[in-house]
């Protein structure tokens, strides 16, 4: 039966380290540790803005995040920095999310991205990677300006397919955004590439699979 597959973006679909490794070499040894830093900084500021009550856009964030990390690891080159950013506004995506989407949507699947991303810098990103064509909608939190997990959010995606929560299956490789997603009802599936131990056992995923390529086997 037709089903709704909606995608967390960044590290799900789209990965969140191909920015630095298109530059590692000019990086140097610590390349992978400013990228994790990056990263950790660039949700921890979504986190806390939305506890407090704020809202300043992932694009921005991903810029402040990657300043810190570049004080945080001095033997990255600074210069680097507007590369890495450009990089990331065209960020690749993981191989088999476009053969996923392809193969969903050729089973009469409809499929939609629920990001954390501003609308600008997941067009730009989704355009790179060639995904667009083969997404029925591309949801952002900035319609709402709060962040993920903010229930609010989820529901993003049951307003736009016009459905219940139980019609939708949400992917992530993010274990806290399945444990939302699993909290207003959604079947959830964890894509859990690097074999990370479980967390959150009050909301556990429906289905853990190693790569987006397993989903064929669910939808
Ligand atoms: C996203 O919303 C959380 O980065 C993740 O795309």
């Amino acid at each position: 039966m037709p089903s709704i597959f909606v995608f967390d973006a960044y590290g799900t679909l789209l990965d969140v380290h191909a920015a630095i490794a298109r530059h590692r070499a000019e990086a140097g040894p610590e390349a992978d540790r400013l990228s994790d830093i990056w990263r950790t900084k660039q949700l921890e500021y979504s986190w806390t803005l939305t506890l407090a009550g704020h809202y300043v856009d992932f694009w921005t964030l991903t810029q402040r995040a990657l300043d810190y990390a570049l004080e945080r690891v001095p033997s990255v080159d600074k210069k680097l920095k507007s590369r890495l950013l450009e990089a990331y506004f065209k960020l690749g995506a993981f191989p088999d999310a476009l053969p996923t989407l392809r193969a969903l949507k050729a089973k009469g699947h409809k499929t939609g991205i629920l990001s954390n991303g501003s609308p600008a810098m997941l067009k730009g990103a989704l355009d790179a990677a060639g995904l667009a064509g083969d997404l029925d909608a591309v949801l952002s939190v900035d319609a709402l300006k709060m962040f993920k997990p903010r229930p609010e959010v989820y529901a993003l995606v049951t307003d736009r397919f016009e459905c219940t929560a139980a019609d939708v299956t949400f992917v992530s490789s993010n274990r806290w955004d399945v444990m939302a997603g699993a909290s207003v009802g959604f079947r959830t599936c964890w894509i859990n590439r690097a074999g990370m131990p479980d967390e959150y056992p009050d909301f556990p995923p429906e289905r853990v699979l190693a790569d987006l390529n397993a989903l064929l086997t669910v939808g």
